[in-house]
This record gives C-alpha cells, sequence and structure tokens, in this order.
C-alpha cells in the first residue's frame, strides 16, 4: 500500500514539495542520512534546496547510482551532484558517498551510518529506480549492473551521440533501497504516468523493479504531467 500519491500542478510545485521534505527532515534530525538521485527530474528540487540555506554540516549523503566512467567527466553523476548541490550547500565532502567497489564495502559505509532515514527516486520509463532494471532482484544489493538498452536510449540526452553512453553502472540494491526509513519517489511528465500507475497499483513484479515500493510502509509519490 503507498502511503500517499500525489498528484501535484506543476514542476515548480513537484520540485518545492520534496524539497520541503528533505528540508524538514534536516532540520528535525540535523545527523540525517538521505539517499539522493540524479537525472532530470530532481534538477528543481536541488535548485529549490541550494535556496533554502540549510545546514548540511552533519548530513551524510549516499547517492543511488553512478556510471562506470571517469568521474571527472562532466556527466558522471559525481560531477552532477558538485554542479547541482554539493559546491553550493556547506556539506562536508567527506561526508557526500557514490556507490564504489568493492560494492560491500560501499554497504557497509551505509551499515555503519546506521541506514538511510530518507531516500529520494526518481523512475525510468522502464520501471527501473536506481539503476535496477526491469529482472533485478527485490532482494538485490549494491552491484555493478548492465544498463538496459532502454535505460541507454533515455539518456543518450546528455551524451554526444548514443554510442558514449556507459553502458555499466554501480547501483544501489533494491533491498538496499527498501531498507530506508522513508522514501519519496518524483515523477516528472506524462511519458512517466503509465508506468508510475502501473509500479504503484499493478502486480509486484521483478519485471516493473519500482513496484517493491509497494510493500515499503512509509512512501509518497509526487506526479505532474
Ligand atoms: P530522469 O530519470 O529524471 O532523467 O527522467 C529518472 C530515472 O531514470 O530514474
Amino acid at each position: 500500500m503507498i502511503s500517499q500519491y500525489n498528484i501535484v500542478s506543476d514542476y515548480h510545485q513537484l520540485s518545492s514539495e520534496v524539497a520541503g521534505i528533505v528540508s524538514t527532515q534536516i532540520k528535525e534530525h540535523p545527523l540525517s542520512k538521505l539517499c539522493l538521485p540524479t537525472g532530470s527530474t530532481p534538477l528543481g528540487m536541488y535548485e529549490d534546496l541550494v535556496m533554502l540555506e540549510l545546514d548540511w554540516r552533519l548530513v551524510i549523503t549516499f547517492n543511488l547510482d553512478v556510471y562506470l566512467m571517469n568521474v571527472d567527466h562532466p556527466e558522471s553523476y559525481q560531477s552532477y551532484m558538485k554542479k547541482n548541490l554539493f559546491d553550493s550547500i556547506n556539506i562536508f565532502p567527506i561526508n557526500c558517498h557514490f556507490p564504489f567497489r568493492p560494492t560491500s564495502a560501499f554497504e557497509d559505509k551505509i551499515a555503519g551510518s546506521m541506514g538511510i532515514d530518507l531516500c529520494i527516486l526518481g523512475i525510468g520509463t522502464n520501471g527501473h529506480i536506481a539503476f535496477n532494471e526491469p529482472g533485478s532482484s527485490f532482494k538485490s544489493r549494491t552491484r555493478l549492473v548492465d544498463l538496459d538498452e532502454q535505460t541507454i536510449q533515455d539518456n543518450s540526452r546528455f551524451f554526444d551521440s548514443v554510442d558514449d553512453v556507459p553502458k555499466q553502472a554501480i547501483t544501489m540494491g533494491l533491498g538496499t533501497i527498501m531498507e530506508s526509513k522513508k522514501i519519496v519517489l518524483m515523477a516528472n511528465g506524462k511519458h512517466k504516468r503509465e508506468i508510475l500507475d502501473e509500479a504503484m497499483y499493478g502486480d509486484v513484479t521483478e519485471e516493473i523493479p519500482a513496484s517493491i515500493l509497494q510493500e515499503h510502509d512509509n512512501v509518497i509519490i509526487f506526479y505532474c504531467d
């Protein structure tokens, strides 16, 4: 059962609602551990978070996924996070974690920080969350994965050509994500509506990775056309 499925009027509201949840989390629990997404959808939320001028000094972040590529490349998710958030807030770089190998050590880092308090997710047009592509085990942990052809096509807009899109990534697993205390999923655009509804109201199946969220007891969805 999904706790809340909110359809909001526009992208501005989508961004500010989710930024508001992050802000409340940090103000109420300055030592929060957050799990953060990349992609187009969260850009407005990050802009809002920068403007809110929160105190990030005690916050620890874990990113959901990274491409297997040079971290200094402008399209790496490490570069994305620096550009869109980390360089504009007072977080300590040592507290910003990205999936790495050995992946068991990344899992140990999350466990050692006592787990994720708030996880912000997007959803892919194929129903993926992070880079857990269709067919991923619901029990999966952080691991190296091959990207789905659909994901490579969807993400080619960020690169000069589809051939430049990395073919592999390291992603947090579905089992890892599901251990977060609270999850917020944001989806922007009509092209996401059908898969979102299928994931939230259809069968819980590994063919639609996001459908596992139906089994979490604290999930909030925000969608706008
Ligand atoms: P997008 O990606 O925000 O760029 O649409 C979302 C996702 O693939 O999880």
